[in-house]
Formats: C-alpha cells, structure tokens, sequence
C-alpha cells in the first residue's frame, strides 16, 4: 500500500476519506492542490503530511522558478506559510517546511531552476528516509512486546499515516516478523473513524489479526485482562515528554493507568518539538462541527446542535511507560530523560 506515489514533478495521494471503500489517488500538480490535500484529510498521518509537505515546497519551487529571484523567493515563502497553516498540531509537516525552506535558503544565489530541482531531490529524500526510519522504530520497539500480546491502539499510525511501514503498527509489523503472536484491538476513533476505516483496514491487507472497537469498550476490555498494552503514534512531543496525539488518546492512558497496563508511544525524533517546554504549549487543532453531527453525509444529531470538536489531546508524560524513537527507546519519559537521550544520541 503507498500513501504516496510520486511522479515527475507531481505527487498522488491515496485518498484517504474514500477508504475503505474504494482506493483511489488523487494526483497533485502545485503546493495549493497539496496544502488542500492535507486540510481536507486526503492525506494524513504525522509523518505523511510532513512528507506530502516537502512535495509541496518542491511543486512550489517548480511552479514559479521562471521568475526572478526575488519574486520566486517571495513566492516560496507564501507557499510554505499556507503548508504551515494546513494543521496546526502535528510538528512533522512544520519539521518538513522548515527543512524544505532552510535547504532553499543555503542554495542561495543559484537559478531558481537548479533550486527547484535541488528541492525536489531533498523531498524525495525525506519520503525515502521516513520508510526507512519507521522500520528501525518498529525494530527497536518491537523488543517491548510479548511473544504473544493483545495490543490496543488508537485512531491510524500505520503505513497510511506515514510514507510506509507506520509508526505503533510498524511495532507491530516488526513483532509479527520476529514470529510474535501479536493480536490488535483498534478503537474506531470517533469523530473521523481513523480506527475503523484505516486501521482496520490496513491490518487486514496484511494479514494481522485485528478486532474492531467503539472507544467506549476500552476500559471494559482492560477491565477483563483482554489488553497486555496500549500502542499509539504521537503528533507533536514537548521537552518534558508530554504528547499530543489523537483525540481520544489521553482517556485509553488513564485507563491503562488505572488498570497497571505499559502505554506506549511510537514516534520518529522529528516528532519531538523541543522548542516547547510543555503540552499547554501544543495547539489543538478543531475541526468542523460536521464531523459530530453527520456520518457518511447523513444526520446524526439534530440540526444547530452546538458541538465542540477538538481533533487531539495531550497525555501527560507521566501516564506513558516509554517513548519508542528510531534510535531507542525512552522509559519515562520527563524533561530530564529525555534531554539525556538526545544528548547520548548526539542529536
Ligand atoms: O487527524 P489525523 O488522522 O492526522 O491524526 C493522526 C494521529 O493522531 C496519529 O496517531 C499521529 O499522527 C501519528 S501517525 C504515525
């Protein structure tokens, strides 16, 4: 399954509102045809939109470089602001603009062709990357699982929300290779039915044992022993460990908690936001209310509800037994673990 196809000078999404029913890309030509794709959840996924962002400064830099440099700068910039603005929460797609624009900054004073070109290559370098960074995740999380485990995650960090492999089922793809008898529950993930729709979804292509949910029977199934440990992705991870990730996320930590069950995060090191002392700092993004009050385009609640959709939490990092990164793994993850990890790691 590719979440990205890339092409000459274009990209194709798989478009992601449409699974499962049917799987279809949606091929993007300019960075306003990407920033689109991002906001409207054709692509989607930390590490994907970082990647889906690069491709859209590499169209940007294709799509204006007749110009002088100077307007083909100014041009730049405008489109990475609007990548930016794309979502708000998730650190990668900010990770990846910012990559793009400091790798065009130092090319300075070269054509804005050859710039276009050079960004290109630096886009297809961190999709490439990406793939290759989740399996090493997936490799050194996977010492943390069981030889047999019930593994509960929440909403899609799978091949589909990354360039390839996952991030939390990337763990799990790299278990089941080691022989590991690995079974996952997957919260169906309400509003947008990221579980239900991708995860399950994804799995079953592979062939990984995996049962359906709704978010409401996870403590009941804690309750019964039926969970060994709780595995999700992260969106954006302050300093001190605390981690945004999707809705939902924050509630299956206190149970897990309360129930004296490992919860996990998988994430690459370009998730990690040290810039920001704590979660409070994490912007949450909200999405339209239609999320709430409609399922597949039919009304479920009545009309002018008001409703409140925030799209992700932040779990403290005191209720998260280990961070799992490319490069190792952090338990307990605090201000002082974690600066100690990226030292050690020499990052
Ligand atoms: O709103 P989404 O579907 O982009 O949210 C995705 C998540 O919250 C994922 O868990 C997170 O991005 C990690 S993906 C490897």
């Amino acid at each position: 399954m590719e979440t990205i196809r890339i092409g000459d000078k274009k990209v194709a999404f798989l478009d992601q509102r449409k699974l499962p029913e049917e799987t279809i890309y949606l091929e993007c030509g300019s960075w306003q045809e990407v920033a689109a794709a991002i906001k409207q959840m054709v692509v989607r996924g930390a590490p994907a939109i970082g990647a889906a962002a690069a491709f859209g400064m590499a169209l940007a830099a294709f799509q204006y470089n007749w110009q002088e440099e100077k307007e083909f700068r100014a041009n730049l910039e405008r489109a990475a602001k609007s990548l930016l603005a794309a979502r708000p929460t998730a650190v990668n797609l900010a990770w990846a603009v910012e990559k793009m624009a400091d790798s065009a900054q130092k090319a300075a004073g070269k054509e804005p062709a050859a710039v276009a070109e050079l960004l290109w290559q630096e886009a297809v370098q961190i999709a490439d990357r990406d793939v290759a960074i989740n399996k090493s995740l997936g490799d050194v999380g996977a010492e943390l699982i069981p030889g047999e485990a019930d593994i509960l995650t929440h909403c899609n960090a799978g091949a589909l929300a990354t360039v390839g492999y996952g991030t939390a089922l990337g763990v799990v793809r790299s278990a089941a290779a080691q022989g590991k008898k690995v079974s996952v529950y997957a919260g169906e993930t309400r509003p947008y039915l990221q579980g239900a729709r991708l995860t399950a979804w994804e799995l079953q292509q592979d062939n990984i044992p995996v049962t359906l949910i709704a978010d409401n029977m996870a403590g009941y199934l804690m309750q019964q022993n039926k969970i060994d440990l709780v595995l999700v992705g992260a969106d954006r991870i302050a300093a001190n460990g605390d981690t945004a990730n999707k809705i939902g996320t924050y509630s299956l930590a206190v149970l897990a908690k309360a129930h004296g069950i490992p919860f996990y995060v998988a994430a690459p090191l370009s998730t990690f936001d040290l810039s920001i002392k704590s979660g409070s700092q994490i912007i949450i993004e909200e999405r339209p209310a239609e999320e709430l009050t409609q399922l597949a385009g039919k009304a479920i609640a009545p009309e002018g509800i008001k409703c409140y959709n925030p799209s992700f939490d932040v779990t403290p990092a005191h209720l998260i037994t280990a961070i799992i990164t490319e490069k190792g793994i952090i338990k307990k993850p605090s201000e002082e673990s974690i600066g100690r990890f990226f030292k050690e790691k020499g990052i």
